[in-house]
């Protein structure tokens, strides 16, 4: 191993957790690892160039494939000196819904954790709050196979997971106000984060309120729409508001996108394989909105981009859209 590790090319402000057991703060940006197509070198090179740019923060799930060569590349990394130890690394993963249950969370993790070649996570997040029968991890989860999950042993078992020191922290993605409230009134280690999909075109303005509140996190996913993705939408690149914006302060729509969230308070993952776009996506740190622009984004029709998730089913615990996200669509 190198001695001294190369120095990133841009430092990325980080925030702390309320209940994290570990020193690690988060990077406030994150690099997504959700490929479309997925590709194990692609993901492999771009995750060692974007350490080469200053990404610590790498977000991963047991669903996307990505946390086998997500910790090839990590090894890697510190084989060549990028980072002089896993320490500096803010790495982040989610429980699929199939490992939903009580007695399947700890072995979940477990699982990422081999796979990620680490012995520790710095936050695993409950990825929906859905439950499916044990088995092969997919998605769409098939609708008989969808089952209402219970809370209350999961997140128990998610806590376990935090006092056994597999991670340093845990948390949730997905949850709406109402089902963020629920885990509140009954945790005795509070959710760290909700990772939830946020971009100017649907802001979360309650959820961000309650989080906010709550000494929650706030992590943004598709930040940019997930442009280009079979999941995603061109609506958040392509919004004319946005342009106008970019335009004006010589900016990318994605800038905007992100400096938008940053401004917020508002952590994100974005994912970007491109070695250019990478860097494109961490220059947001030296300029900021005006006040006319402001009147232009509060002005975005609001919508949810994701909905057309099949998360919902007429046997399983969700029957409608407004049932899983509580009416916030
Ligand atoms: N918790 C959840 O349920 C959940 C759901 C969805 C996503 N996520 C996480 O969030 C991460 C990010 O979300 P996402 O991947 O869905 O969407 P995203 O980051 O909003 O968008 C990714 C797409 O935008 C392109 N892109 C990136 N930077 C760009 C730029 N500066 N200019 C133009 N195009 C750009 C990427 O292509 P190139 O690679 O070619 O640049 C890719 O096609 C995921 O990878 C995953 O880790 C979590």
């Amino acid at each position: 191993m190198a001695d001294v590790p190369e120095a990133p090319v841009f430092n990325i402000p980080e925030v702390k957790l309320s209940s994290s057991s570990g020193h690690r703060n988060m990077p406030v940006i994150g690099m997504g690892t959700m490929a479309d197509p997925f590709d194990e070198t692609a993901l492999k090179e771009a995750v060692l160039e974007a350490i080469r740019v200053g990404y610590r923060h790498f977000d991963t799930a047991s669903l996307y494939r990505s946390e086998k060569p997500l910790g090839e590349a990590l090894a890697e990394a510190l084989k060549l000196g990028l980072i002089a130890s896993r320490e500096e690394l803010f790495i982040t993963s989610k429980l699929w819904c199939t490992d939903a249950h009580a007695d399947l969370v700890v072995p979940a993790l477990k699982n990422s954790l081999r796979m990620l070649q680490l012995e520790y996570l710095d936050l695993y997040l409950i990825h929906w709050p859905l439950s499916a029968k044990p088995g092969k991890i997919g998605f769409p989860v098939p609708k008989e196979e969808q089952l209402a999950m219970n809370f209350k042993s999961v997140w128990a078992a998610m806590e376990e997971c935090q006092r056994f020191g597999l991670t340093k922290s845990i948390g949730l993605s997905n949850f709406s106000c109402k089902k963020l409230g629920n885990i509140l009134s009954f945790a005795t280690i509070p959710p760290s984060v909700n990772q939830v999909e946020i971009s100017p075109l649907w802001q979360q303005q309650r959820l961000r309120e309650l989080c906010k509140a709550k000494d929650v996190i706030v992590t943004a996913y598709s930040p940019l729409g997930a442009k280009g993705t079979r999941w995603g939408t061109d609506e958040v690149m392509e919004n004319e508001t946005l342009k106008e914006i970019a335009k004006a302060h010589e900016k990318t729509v994605a800038q905007i996108c992100l400096r938008w969230a940053f401004e917020q308070g508002v952590t994100f993952v974005v994912k970007s394989f491109n070695k250019e776009r990478m860097k494109e996506n961490l220059q947001i740190f030296d300029w900021a909105f005006s006040k006319d622009d402001y009147k232009k984004l509060n002005e975005i029709r609001q919508h949810r981009l994701m909905p057309k998730l099949e998360m919902v089913s007429p046997h399983g615990p969700f029957k409608s859209l407004e049932e899983l996200w509580d009416g916030e669509i």
